[in-house]
């Protein structure tokens, strides 16, 4: 699967600008990760980008969401090792997160919340003046952008992570996609 066979079948399942854009920051935070960790830097990217690709679909039906999602990517040519991820994101099938992969989705998916809501709060909305040091404050202040779950962004730490340099690798790598996010 090439990275334009994902972004037109993300055009034909998704309409939402901001989910696109939610995957689209998902992806950059799964490249960074991958190159920082020497793994497949498309593979982890391309599961970043793909891995809500069937929230509309699905229409809040928990239950099917990423199960849909993981039928979707596998016809696109998925591996067994991207689809797996995707389906282990969304936790109400108790399928238990095993690869590096798994869990870099698990907790790359709630960072992009956190950084976008942190960048929105500021005068000129923007991400390039954003410091990591002001995300990790956010971080720190429950009832911010309260949606982005703080224990699961915190499992960087399975990966080899420390919160701080998860925090600016993820902020870093959806700064130099700020164009396509739009901040
Ligand atoms: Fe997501």
């Amino acid at each position: 699967m090439t990275r334009d066979e994902a972004l037109d079948s993300i055009k034909a399942n998704v309409e939402n600008a901001n989910l696109v854009k939610h995957m689209l920051a998902t992806e950059a935070i799964m490249r960074a990760l991958a190159k920082r960790l020497g793994e497949d830097e498309e593979e982890w990217g391309l599961t970043g980008l793909l891995h809500d690709i069937d929230v509309e679909l699905t229409e809040g039906d928990m239950d099917s969401h990423s199960k849909l999602g993981a039928d979707l990517t596998r016809e696109l040519g998925a591996s067994d090792a991207m689809t797996h991820a995707i389906l282990c994101h969304n936790e109400m099938h108790d399928i238990p997160r095993e690869t590096k992969l798994d869990k870099a989705l698990f907790c790359a998916d709630p960072l992009t919340g956190l950084i976008i809501a942190a960048a929105l709060v500021r005068p000129d909305k923007k991400l390039a003046g954003l410091e990591a040091k002001s995300v990790m404050k956010r971080f720190k202040e429950k009832s911010f952008a309260a949606g982005a779950n703080r224990e699961q962004i915190s499992l960087c730490s399975q990966i080899g992570l420390e919160l701080a340099e998860f925090i600016q690798l993820g902020l870093e790598s959806m700064q130099g996609i700020a164009e396509d996010l739009g901040l």
